[in-house]
């Protein structure tokens, strides 16, 4: 009986791990849904150069330049649009 209670106490612990991870995994996503294209070029274009103003290139350049960066940057499509939308909206 008490090796039996060890067991079910191991369980939920599992149980909760998977609970906890599950509920912070789909937090972090909703996250990423959230960001402006302000937001996610703040946090990702700057990591390897100077952040380049908006004003620097034309709405087409920056289709290009964004498409080359996503690669770079390892953005999602969705991010990737989200940014050259803003861009687009600031130059
Ligand atoms: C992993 C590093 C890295 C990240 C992150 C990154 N860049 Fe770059 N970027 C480069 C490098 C290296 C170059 C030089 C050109 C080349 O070899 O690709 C460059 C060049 C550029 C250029 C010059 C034009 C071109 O297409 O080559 C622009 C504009 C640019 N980056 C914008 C951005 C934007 C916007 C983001 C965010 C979406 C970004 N970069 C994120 C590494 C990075």
């Amino acid at each position: 009986m008490k090796l039996k209670r060890k067991y079910i106490t191991g369980f939920l612990l599992v149980l909760g791990f998977f609970v906890v991870v599950a509920i912070s995994g789909c937090a972090s996503t909703t996250d990423i849904a959230d960001r402006s294209g302000a937001e996610l070029w703040g946090n990702n274009c700057a990591s390897c150069h100077n952040i380049r103003p908006p004003q620097t290139l034309t709405d087409a350049q920056w289709e290009v330049a964004g498409i080359h960066m996503r690669t770079r940057a390892n953005l999602t499509g969705v991010e990737t649009n989200k940014i050259i939308e803003f861009l687009k909206t600031a130059n």
